[in-house]
């Protein structure tokens, strides 16, 4: 997605791992203009973002002179996302209190984009009753937190203050992007199960799938960025927490179900991404089974089926299921759709090149009942999973 990334960055050693998040984000083709506190300048130069975004850094309101009330509305205004990282206290502080005094604050003051921060400090410094009431109050005015990540921080001590991964930051930054302009999530509560399940044949062994949560993590992350309260339960994956979403890490389809069914319970949106097992070994070995020069064969017994037994008391509840086929695709999908009770059944391939599992991007049919199939075009998780949001959202009963 092309678009216009404002990137604040205050003093703090953490500037030095903002540069691998503006790196990023160059990476995903935004045109990212870097604004530098001076206190940041004596952490790193700003050449280092001058020569990663490939524009002006700019520090000083006054060095064009004339120009400085038209710079930093200018890049206010062209901007399509803002994000600041590392935000210390001080600019907290002078944000939450309306000060605007240096290019930066000025910039945050006057943009409509939405605003990610990443704020960094020392723990003394974030525990402090004053910071924390103004990240509660930018938080209510609409600006995005990211983190801080608690562990050794840079003056020994340890404890929450850390800025969060460069990773995190820009996954969020980028659902912020997406989701600017769609339908708020605010005050709604949904469940998404993401990732494989792996039933356990004895200590060592175990069934499993190609499945890496990346599609159901993209729907958590984006539905959280958007307001929402998320349960994410997932299977196990490599992938990072997404940001804002209340993670229950499982490991079998029976786990898993337990999870989905405890979390379904105030859900307004259901979105089952996981591939889960659908038959586990009948019996558990406790001890590894021992090689013989015989063939083996491993009874394996239907596990439930979470989907649909939600479908059976759905409610009032949007559930939105998905089909992993290799053939007949939509007729296949469009049985589950019917026998699972769902609103909306999001088709996709599995196997061969066009293979949804582990892949970035995603191309899809939605099916619902009494509408026309809708396929959507080859697109990025990320953004897919803004795209199934908007159309449960608009389904919401309740
Ligand atoms: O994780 P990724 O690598 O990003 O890959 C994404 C994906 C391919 C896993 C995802 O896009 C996807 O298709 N998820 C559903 C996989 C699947 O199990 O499909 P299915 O057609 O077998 O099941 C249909 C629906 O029933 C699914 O919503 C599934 O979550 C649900 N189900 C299936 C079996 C079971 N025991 N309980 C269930 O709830």
């Amino acid at each position: 997605m092309n678009g216009v990334c404002v990137f604040g960055v205050t003093g703090g050693i953490a500037a030095a791992k903002a540069t691998l998040a503006v790196s990023m984000l160059v990476k995903q083709g935004l045109d990212v203009h870097a604004i530098m506190t001076e206190s940041a300048c004596e952490f790193v130069s700003p050449l280092t973002f001058r020569t990663l975004t490939a524009n002006p850094v700019t520090v000083d309101m006054f060095e064009e002179p004339g120009q400085w009330n038209v710079k930093h509305v200018s890049l206010a205004q062209r901007a399509d996302l803002f994000v600041i990282a590392p935000a210390t206290a001080n600019f907290l502080g002078k944000t939450a209190a309306g000060i605007a005094d240096d290019m930066l604050t000025t910039t945050v003051m006057a943009t409509r984009a939405p605003v990610v921060i990443a704020p960094a400090m020392n723990s003394g410094m974030y525990g402090n009753p004053i910071v924390q009431r103004n990240i509660a109050s930018l938080k209510a005015l609409g600006y995005m937190f990211v983190g801080p990540e608690s562990g050794r921080l840079a003056c020994g001590d340890v404890g929450p203050g850390r800025m969060a991964a460069p990773e995190r930051i820009v996954d969020f930054a980028m659902h912020a992007l997406h989701g600017r302009g769609r339908p708020s999530l605010a005050g709604r509560r949904v469940l998404v199960n993401a990732g494989p399940t792996r039933e356990p044949i004895d200590p060592v062994r175990y069934i499993t799938n190609r499945s890496s949560g990346k599609m159901g993590y993209a729907i958590a992350g984006a539905a959280a960025a958007r307001g929402a309260q998320v349960t994410l339960v997932s299977g196990p994956t490599n992938l990072p927490e997404p940001e804002g979403c209340a993670l229950a890490s499982v490991e079998t389809a029976d786990e898993m179900y337990q999870a989905c069914m405890t979390a379904a319970s105030d859900a307004d949106i259901i979105i089952a991404a996981a591939a889960v097992a659908d038959y586990r070994p009948a019996s558990y070995s406790c001890s590894k089974i021992k090689k013989t020069a015989d063939d083996m064969c491993i009874r394996l017994e239907r596990t439930r089926d979470i989907v649909a037994e939600l479908g059976q008391i759905k409610g009032a509840r949007v559930i939105v299921g998905f089909a992993a086929e290799t053939d007949d695709l939509l007729v296949n999908a469009q049985s589950k759709l019917v026998s699972k009770n769902l609103d909306i059944i999001v088709a996709n391939v599995v196997g061969g090149e066009r293979s949804a599992f582990g892949s970035d991007e995603n191309s899809v049919t939605l099916l619902r009942p009494g509408l026309e199939p809708e396929a959507l075009p080859a697109m990025p998780k990320l953004a897919l999973a803004h795209e199934i949001l908007d159309r449960a959202a608009s389904i919401i009963r309740k």
